[in-house]
């Protein structure tokens, strides 16, 4: 259930590729494993994944600790490489890239939002929201959207203030406008809510759904809260490196691979 959707005109995207790819899947992963070297020892995080998220979606990831959630999020966003297998995203092949087009593809397609906020503290939050593009020079269109995105997170009266000036729910709101700021076309989120008291997570998730809703971008999350999930969101359940169920069987690829990573 793609949403159609109309992206603002927007200068400093380099790749638009919405039109063209609109028949494929956002993210497509093919058999992919993942193991870490641990001392003398290999840790299998993931051992044969393979799922297929449509844009615009709300996706979840959920598992316990240790299940392979993270791993399995850093290689969406191309912060690490797969042992094997195939990511592609919006077509584009994750594997396939070298290390300058991964640096560029994070860069100016993908929002992180993290469980610690990773702010810079001798910034402003308006500075902060802009930080993407401080190496290049702050465009006054790109300053008016970082403004407007503050505003819609609630914050419009906050964007001279420092971080340490913020409670933790307003710190993941800068974190989450900077996320947005580029009009990436996946954001990709760890615990978001992880510091977060419910209440104040219970704020952080409307916010992400509404700006969710009026950007149309995919966004991927994971938790280990289900509080959160809604019956119209993707859910994608990891069990030991492997995936164990979704609510929506016919957008995942059962066949072959994504049940036997043995
Ligand atoms: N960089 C790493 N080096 C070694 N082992 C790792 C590394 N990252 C993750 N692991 C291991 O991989 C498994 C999955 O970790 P992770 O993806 O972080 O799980 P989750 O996010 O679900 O808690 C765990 O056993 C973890 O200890
Ligand atoms: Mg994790």
């Amino acid at each position: 259930m793609a949403r159609e959707y109309v992206r603002p005109e927007s200068p400093h995207r380099a790749i638009p590729t919405e039109s063209r790819n609109r028949g494929l899947p956002m993210i497509d992963v093919r058999n992919v494993h993942k193991s870490y070297r641990s001392g003398s020892r290999w840790v299998e995080a993931l051992r044969g994944i393979s799922c297929r998220i449509d844009r615009g979606r709300f996706a979840f990831i959920v598992g316990p600790s240790g299940s392979g959630k993270s791993s399995l999020l850093y290689l969406l966003g191309a912060l690490d490489r797969p042992t094997s297998g195939e990511i592609l995203v919006d077509g584009q092949s994750l594997t396939a890239m070298s290390e300058a087009q991964q640096n560029a593809y994070r860069r100016e397609q993908i929002g992180f939002i993290f469980q610690a906020f990773n702010l810079i503290s001798n910034l402003t939050v308006l500075q902060n929201v802009l930080v993407p593009f401080l190496p290049r020079g702050v465009t006054a269109a790109q300053r008016s959207r970082a403004v407007e995105l503050l505003t819609s997170v609630g914050l419009a009266d906050r964007i001279e203030h420092r971080p340490y000036q913020l409670s933790g729910g307003e710190q993941q709101r800068v974190a989450i406008a900077r996320a947005l700021v580029k009009s990436p076309r996946l954001i990709l989120a760890d615990e978001p809510t992880g510091e977060l008291d419910s209440r104040t997570g219970d704020e952080i998730y409307t916010i992400l759904r509404q700006l969710q809703e009026s950007s149309g971008t995919t966004l991927v999350i994971v938790t280990h809260d289900r509080r959160f999930i809604t019956p119209e969101d993707l859910v994608l359940e990891i069990q030991d490196g492997q995936l164990a169920g979704t609510a929506e069987p016919e957008t995942v690829d059962y066949s072959a691979t994504a049940l036997t990573g043995r």
